[in-house]
């Protein structure tokens, strides 16, 4: 395969740097750490990782609110500490993003604070400002918990600024030329350092025009294309991902044909796992793919469970999301705007079975998938933390003070209680053939193994049990059957004439023959390679 199409048949695994490795005893997790845990991933068997923002920034939104786009905050070391780590990564085959965060800076950024302090600052049209707090009314607030509007009043500017996140984000005025050719250069500057692409922050918000939501434009998407185009020119291999929370309809218009977004992170089939195991019936998920265009060879779904941010629950009726709010989050601090601000392994009641069995949709439903830091071993959160915080504690590597992350005192609260480092860690988990880490890391290698996960076309099979997901992945002349059980009782179901045959069953190891029936034991798996 044309090694540029590389993401096809990747694992990656988002890490936020503060939480992942502290180096130098200062409680914040570093690029330094980072380095030194490559092996680790390496063991696991990522091949990319997505470093959540490492820029400057006051930390109002961890990060996401950038002070400076060409330097690494200090908190993490330098960009030759990057250097180092990329170089490091490489060598192991080890790919890195980064987030690209282009629609707002932090209001503490240079070009906000010249713009709102002088009317005639050539930084005064790099943000998005008016008189008054009326225009794009039609427009959703996302952090709703806490913002009230997109407009905020500046004393300083004497105007209203427009931002789409916290109000400590202005949002850049991409009608400004001298803005979009600025975000060409920052990636340039990335790109060149030797990173191989970018989680695209928000790229839904990039334009604003009176009489519509103000998402995907096709003044934003014409953008997109532009950034696109300079990559393939001067960085090809580099890829772009797309964080945009809509529709498989408008999602598949940030690939459009091919020229635009490389990946983007199925926001709509996301929660649908999480509901078909809830309702023990696979149809959520079976309906979401049919609803979901087809997209052109050289792009890719990115299928996640988790991230650092809430469980999102926007891409799900209301009726939907009351259910799962019932199901996956029955206390009140559990929820965060649309979302549940929790991990997998407490969402699933550390069931490991439903853990595996969703982990198993994850590897085998079409996509590349990603797995959030801490997730292969079954992390916890820990709720005391205000906003999305409780689900970025410092990784627990061991059982040792601070759970192997510092010597010194943590950024964060570590999480306490079942979930504690004490009992899920790392160190407890690599060597034991029963851990989950072990059950993830296989299910990693066999994918790996297999192009038809990665590229392969899918075909569902109806085997007479509404709760079974049963699909075949296929490329070229290799035909994998995935059965997936997501009831919480055994199930019998009946195999078409057609597939009673032999298989090699992957996770396993051994020969299996399916016959007319089978009874699937309670969120039981299997994945199955067709014998020739
Ligand atoms: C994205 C990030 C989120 C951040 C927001 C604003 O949604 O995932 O963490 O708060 O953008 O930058």
């Amino acid at each position: 395969m044309n090694n540029n199409l590389w993401y096809k048949n990747s694992v990656f695994y988002e890490l936020s740097v503060r939480a992942f490795k502290d180096s130098d005893g200062d409680g914040h997790g570093d690029l330094r750490g980072l380095t030194e845990k490559l092996d680790y991933l390496q063991t696991l068997g990522v091949d990319c990782i997505w470093i959540m923002p490492i820029y400057p920034s006051p930390l109002r939104d961890d990060g996401y609110d950038i002070a400076d786009y060409y330097s690494v905050d200090p908190d993490y070391g330098s960009l030759d500490q990057l250097k180092v780590l990329i170089e490091a990564a490489h060598q192991r085959d080890i790919r890195i993003i980064m987030d690209l965060v282009l629609n707002h800076t932090s209001d503490a950024h240079p070009w906000f604070q010249a713009s709102r302090s002088d009317r005639s600052s050539p930084y005064r049209d790099y943000y998005v400002w008016n008189d008054d707090d009326k225009k794009y009314p039609d427009v959703r607030i996302i952090f709703s918990d806490v913002e009230k509007s997109n407009w905020t009043w500046d004393e300083k500017a004497g105007q209203y600024f427009w931002h789409r996140f916290y109000s400590t984000q202005p949002d850049l005025n991409f009608d400004n030329p001298k803005v979009r050719d600025e975000m060409l250069n920052v990636m340039r500057f990335w790109l060149t350092l030797g990173i191989d692409g970018f989680r695209v922050d928000a790229p839904t918000y990039l334009f604003e025009r009176e009489g519509t939501n103000c998402e995907s434009l096709p003044e934003t998407h014409a953008y997109l294309k532009r950034i696109r185009s300079m990559m393939d020119a001067e960085f090809p291999g580099a890829i772009m991902l797309a964080e945009s929370n809509q529709w498989p309809g408008e999602l598949a218009r940030y690939f459009d044909a091919g020229d635009e977004f490389h990946m983007a992170f199925h926001f709509p089939l996301m929660p649908r796992m999480y509901l078909a195991l809830a309702q023990g019936d696979a149809s959520a998920i079976i309906d979401i793919l049919e609803a979901t265009p087809a997209i052109p060879e050289s792009c890719q779904w990115m299928l996640f469970l988790r991230n650092h941010d809430e469980l999102s629950l926007e891409m799900v009726t209301e009726n939907e999301r009351g259910f799962m709010w019932r199901e996956y989050a029955p206390e009140p601090q559990m929820i965060l705007n649309l979302g549940i601000r929790r991990r997998l392994a407490p969402i699933m009641r550390n069931d490991r079975r439903k853990i595996e069995v969703i982990n198993s949709l994850l590897f085998t439903l079409p996509g590349s998938p990603i797995l959030y830091y801490g997730d292969e071993i079954g992390m916890g959160d820990n709720l005391n933390l205000p906003d999305r915080n409780g689900v970025r504690t410092p990784m627990q590597w061991d059982d040792s003070l601070n759970a192997g992350f510092s010597t010194g005192e943590p950024f964060s609260e570590l999480v306490q209680g079942e979930f504690g480092y004490q009992r899920v860690n790392v160190a407890s988990q690599v060597n034991d053939p029963s851990s989950l880490f072990r059950c993830i890391k296989r299910m990693i290698a066999i994918r790996k193994e297999h192009a038809a996960f990665g590229s392969g076309g899918m075909e569902w099979i109806d085997m007479g049990i509404p709760s079974v997901a049963a699909f075949l992945r296929r490329y070229q002349d290799d035909t994998i059957l995935v059965i997936n059980n997501l009831a919480s009782c055994a199930e019998t179901i009946q195999i078409p004439e057609e597939y009673q045959t032999n298989y090699l069953n992957l996770l396993g190891g051994d020969l299996q023959t399916l016959t007319a029936q089978v009874t699937l034991q309670p969120y039981s798996y299997m994945w199955l390679e067709q014998l020739k």
